[in-house]
């Protein structure tokens, strides 16, 4: 029997709508209501995704929400509170507070950012009883409110990017919360649109974690979906480059983004030598390797189409015999 996780969620509810009260009432809020101008967001938007503030000191929290000692350990059991060296102290501090939702909308934890520089940048909730980073979208909650029928979902990095788009009009951004995305990150996405496209930061973590995230896609490549992934220019994030082109030509950009199989392709070639044959084949070899993980279906048929023309063989010569025969089901 497991036991009810209602006072947890009850808890971080309270604690998100301090926050969010926080961010109009409090001395101090003048700087973070600045802050979230000076980077373009409304107070709108900022409603519509629960923005708060988390006022300096180590006790605000604490104070409100921790009076008794069962209390404070349900504090520490969410996150919302740090202990060290017997000291309790509040987690999130003089941050901008992102409250994160899961799919049906209930608080589950926070992201929370500095006003200006410094580090760490953005401080996440731990891992808790109700929230695990590997299961959960930022953003989910929030573009399934706005429409129930997703023609497409956009996988993004951060907290601002998912807000940025929403506030032009792209109200299906969700991000991962600053962990890699995961099987299940994916299989949810999968279920939930026909299409899914990758749109990380245009800087060497974002294609590197393109690239990871591909890894990941392979096994679920089953050809029901579309999975796709656009690359944004050099220090441009989806932020910084939906507030450049609007939300037109974001959406122009976003047509352009590349299938899985293109993606699997250019990148192999890119880090191998295309002009050699035996360059070619050892690139063939490696997208082998990587198609030998999808599932039965076309994207893997037509890998493995490409795969005998590096070779130079012809597609009835490799290891499987070619797709779409006449009276041959996959
Ligand atoms: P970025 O470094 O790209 O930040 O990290 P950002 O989202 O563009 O943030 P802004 O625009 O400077 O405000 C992408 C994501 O990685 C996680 C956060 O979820 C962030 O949105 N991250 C980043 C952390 O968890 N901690 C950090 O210190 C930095
Ligand atoms: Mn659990
Ligand atoms: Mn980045
Ligand atoms: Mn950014
Ligand atoms: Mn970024």
């Amino acid at each position: 029997k497991t036991p009810t996780q209602a006072p947890l969620y009850a808890l971080v509810e309270k604690a998100a709508a301090l926050y969010r009260r926080q961010l109009r009432e409090h001395p101090q809020a003048n700087r973070a209501v600045e802050y979230l101008k000076q980077r373009g967001v409304s107070g709108e938007i900022a409603g519509d995704f629960g923005l708060g503030y988390a006022p300096p000191g180590w006790s605000f929290l604490l104070e409100r929400l921790g009076r008794g000692p069962g209390e404070q350990a349900r504090l520490l059991e969410c996150g919302l509170i740090a202990e060290q060296d017997g000291r309790r102290y509040d987690r999130f501090r003089d941050r901008i507070v992102f409250p994160i939702r899961d799919r049906r909308g209930r608080v589950i934890g926070f992201g929370g950012r500095l006003l200006g520089e410094g580090k760490p940048k953005y401080l996440n909730s731990p891992e808790t009883p109700i929230f695990h980073k590997g299961r959960e979208l930022y953003g989910l909650f929030e573009a399934l409110r706005s429409n129930r029928k997703l023609a497409s979902l956009v996988i993004v990095e951060g907290y601002m990017d998912v807000i940025a788009l929403a506030q032009f009009g792209l109200t299906s951004a969700v991000a991962t919360l600053g962990t890699a995305t995961t099987a299940d990150h994916l299989k949810q996405l999968l279920k939930t649109a026909p299409e899914i496209v990758f749109c990380f930061d245009g800087d060497r973590a974002g294609r590197d974690a393109a690239w990871k995230a591909l890894q990941i896609a392979l096994p679920l490549a089953s050809g029901h979906q579309l999975i796709r992934f656009l690359f944004l220019p050099e220090g441009e994030d989806p932020d910084t480059l939906v507030r450049r082109l609007g939300r037109d030509g974001f959406t122009a950009l976003m047509a352009s983004a590349q299938s899985l199989s293109d993606f699997l392709f250019d990148r192999l070639a890119e880090h191998g030598d295309m002009a050699s044959s035996d360059g070619r084949k050892r690139v063939a070899s490696q997208a082998q390797e990587l198609a030998s993980e999808m599932p039965a279906g076309i994207y893997r048929d037509l890998a493995l189409e490409r795969i005998a023309m590096l070779k130079g063989v012809s597609p009835g010569a490799s290891a499987r015999p070619r797709s779409r025969r006449p009276g041959r089901s996959a």
